[in-house]
């Protein structure tokens, strides 16, 4: 029987042909480059992740130029692409083939799957841009088209849908032409299968789609789960005198580790300062000295993948800084912007650069 697979990957090839996307990696064969960016592409957007991607490639060009740079500089380099295990990852990995596999990147696909921060997906993808290797990615994009196309109706996130979809994502390869094939499924999800709107219209799978023919495209992938998110209040202190304010470097395993933050209280709903004045972290900096609170900033709010993040920042006037500690630093005011913030900080910064005199 002639099935839906059997021209699935032809059709797919005729269609990349027509599409005219240029991006630097295609048709890269240094596997350091290519690892670079699909790290950089993760949980990313292509025109999001361009600029950093050329960014990295100038300041970075070979793995042991990223190998030894400090990690504050990788994660500056990084700051506003969220998601910065991926860069701490991406650093160590650097690190780890620059001094153990003496710059040599892996070359079979266990060994890529080897390296931190590097799942299936990304091993997929580095294993056949850069040595042909015949592995199907397989992303969210991919559970989409396929869930799409052939009506699918087993949960994505579930066991049995993840081998069912693995499995058929390998099926489906042409693996005479895998990067080729790779890249076009990529750019499928990303230009005419997404995930709203569609353009069905103008599809070559239009005729044998199951979604669109039984006009369910909005029923596929199916999911089990429903993520809910959490919320979070966070609450920073700007503890400055005229010149200078306190930051510190977030150690804990949470989100954002490695970037800076001014001294935080986290409370369950937006707090008062009378709430605030009870915490240990206000004790610690403020205690008993003369303080002035100058202004409290209205709630900023970041969305996370899973957590909700409404921060107010609490503009404290101290007239001496206390003693700082270790991952603690003193600075002056327009020296903030040599660190890495999380977004919800930098919007914060540039809201009130001139009001904190930071330029
Ligand atoms: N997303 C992840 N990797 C990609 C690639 N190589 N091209 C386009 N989108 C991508």
């Amino acid at each position: 029987m002639s099935s839906k697979k059997d021209n699935f990957s032809t059709r797919l090839l005729d269609w990349h042909s027509q599409q005219h996307r240029p991006m630097p990696w295609k048709g890269e064969r240094n596997p350091y480059l290519i690892w670079l960016s699909e790290i950089i592409l993760q949980q990313t957007r292509v025109e999001q992740g361009l600029p950093y991607y050329e960014r990295f490639k100038a300041a970075y060009p070979k793995v042991e130029d990223l190998a030894a740079a400090p990690e504050d500089e990788v994660l500056k380099l990084w700051e506003g692409l969220g998601y910065y295990s991926r860069a701490r990852n991406l650093h160590f990995t650097a690190k780890y083939i620059a001094r153990e596999l003496e710059g040599e990147f892996p070359t079979t696909y266990d060994n890529i799957l080897k390296l931190k921060g590097v799942g299936a997906y990304t091993a997929a993808a580095i294993a056949s841009f850069a040595y042909d290797l015949p592995y199907a990615v397989l992303d969210g994009n991919v559970y989409r088209i396929l869930a799409r196309y052939f009506g699918i109706e087993t949960a994505s996130d579930s066991t049995a849908g993840k081998k069912e979809f693995a499995a058929l994502a390998q099926a489906l390869l042409d693996v005479s032409q895998a990067a080729k094939y790779n890249q076009a499924i990529m750019d499928f999800g990303a230009l005419q299968c997404t995930p709203k709107s569609p353009t069905c219209t103008a599809c070559p799978f239009q005729e044998d789609c199951t979604a669109f023919q039984t006009k369910s495209i909005e029923k596929y992938p199916v999911k089990t789960k429903k993520l809910k998110k959490r919320t979070r209040y966070f609450n920073y202190l700007l503890l400055n005198t005229t010149e200078q304010i306190i930051i510190e470097k977030r150690q804990q395993k949470d989100i954002w580790k490695g970037l800076y933050q001014f001294p935080l209280i986290e409370t369950s709903a937006l707090a008062t300062v009378a709430q605030l004045q009870l915490d240990e972290v206000w004790q610690q900096y403020v205690g008993n000295s003369n303080y002035q609170l100058i202004r409290q900033s209205k709630p900023f709010k970041q969305t996370l993948s899973h957590q909700y993040i409404i921060a107010t920042f609490w503009e404290i006037q101290l007239s001496q800084l206390p003693s700082v500690q270790d991952n603690t630093l003193l600075l002056a005011r327009q020296d903030l912007y040599n660190y890495a913030f999380p977004k919800v900080i930098d919007w914060y910064l540039k809201d009130n650069s001139l009001y904190l005199n930071l330029i």
